[in-house]
């Protein structure tokens, strides 16, 4: 189809234009982490590839929190649970046969979440059974629940880019401080740009040195005085103080969390039935799409992705792994 193949063309495009920029330098700007620092850490990998795609934080034994922009295909379809696996307790990236992982039984992305605005980016992912907190690397982190003052130090980490447009996820897990900016000034930063930002979105940056997540770290948590206050989220380019990173502000969406967390209470199913059957009456079959939505979605994608190469990268990863 013609319409596809001009989409393709620009999409190349894009690419293309992505390459030219200069790289800067840029978790960017991080240090490795300690063991059990970040207990509550994990990594959504492809179950058919262990393939590193998104970042994640462990609320419950039987939940992780992510960005629900980890949850799509390039093309705009869900990921369906049965394509994730998700990784804890450990710093390295790499698979090993030691590693304590969970299959994905159901993944509920908010309701009103806008992939060309990118807002409420937030969703559950559910595990097939309870994770192991019996020991110091596997813990759940609480939600933050209050308005957290601007200035505000926090910590963010994950296996992402070392630096904007950089090769490859980094090994070992990464981490740097960034502050919390006031909403208003945020706002302003990316307004210079002609970027409007997502409902539910919150800013942290670090004006004194180059120190940002990156693409590969989408999901992944953003903590501040031991409370889960953002999931990583977007932003342009990584580390350019211009323009702080871009975070889904979990105290917004506590409500919501924790009505998925109940459903599934209210949904467990006795060890022998299909619990498969559940999780599809919750998804929305990739089928079902039509030809016009698919394009629609397409040229969303395409404006997001000249938006925000933490996007481009996460799908990229979905999609060509
Ligand atoms: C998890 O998923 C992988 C890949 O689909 C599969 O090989 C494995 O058996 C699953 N593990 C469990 C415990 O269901
Ligand atoms: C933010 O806090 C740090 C110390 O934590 C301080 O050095 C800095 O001046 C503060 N910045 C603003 C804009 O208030
Ligand atoms: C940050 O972005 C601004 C605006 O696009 C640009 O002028 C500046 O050079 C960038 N800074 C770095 C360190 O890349």
């Amino acid at each position: 189809m013609s319409k596809t193949r001009i989409l393709t063309q620009i999409l190349l495009l894009l690419l293309i234009t992505k390459s030219v920029e200069s790289p800067s330098v840029r978790i960017v700007g991080g240090r490795p982490a300690h063991a059990a620092d970040y207990p509550y850490q994990v990594s959504l990998k492809r179950s058919t590839n262990d393939v590193h795609f998104c970042g994640g934080s462990i609320i419950t034994p039987r939940h992780v929190l992510t960005a629900a922009h980890c949850c799509f295909y390039i093309w705009g379809g869900e990921l369906p649970p049965s394509m994730v696996s998700v990784f804890v307790g450990q710093l390295a990236l790499k698979v090993k046969p030691s590693s304590v992982f969970r299959n994905a039984s159901r993944i509920v992305v908010h309701p009103d979440h806008d992939e060309f605005l990118m807002s409420n980016d937030i969703a559950v992912v559910e595990l097939d059974k309870d994770l192991p907190l019996n020991n110091k690397f596997i813990r759940t982190i609480p939600l933050n629940k209050q308005t957290v003052p601007a200035n505000t130090s926090c910590m963010v980490s994950g296996w992402g880019l070392l630096q904007f447009e950089g090769e490859g996820m980094s090994q070992e897990l990464l981490t740097t401080e960034v502050y919390t900016v006031d909403m208003t000034e945020c706002t302003r930063r990316y307004q210079l740009v002609k970027i409007k930002l997502g409902k539910g979105a919150m800013c942290a940056v670090n004006d004194n040195r180059v120190s940002d997540a990156c693409q590969g770290d989408s999901g992944g948590p953003l903590v501040c005085a031991g409370r889960l206050v953002g999931v990583i989220s977007t932003g342009k380019e990584c580390g350019n103080a211009s323009f702080p990173g871009v975070y889904t502000d979990v105290r917004l969406f506590v409500p919501w969390i924790e009505r998925v967390i109940k459903e599934s209470e209210v949904t467990v199913t006795p060890p022998n039935s299909p619990r498969s059957q559940t999780v599809l009456s919750l998804q929305t079959p990739p089928e079902s799409a039509s030809s016009s939505k698919t394009f629609q979605t397409l040229v969303l994608t395409l404006v997001a992705i000249a938006q925000s190469v933490h996007i481009l990268s996460d799908f990229c990863l979905v999609l060509c792994c």
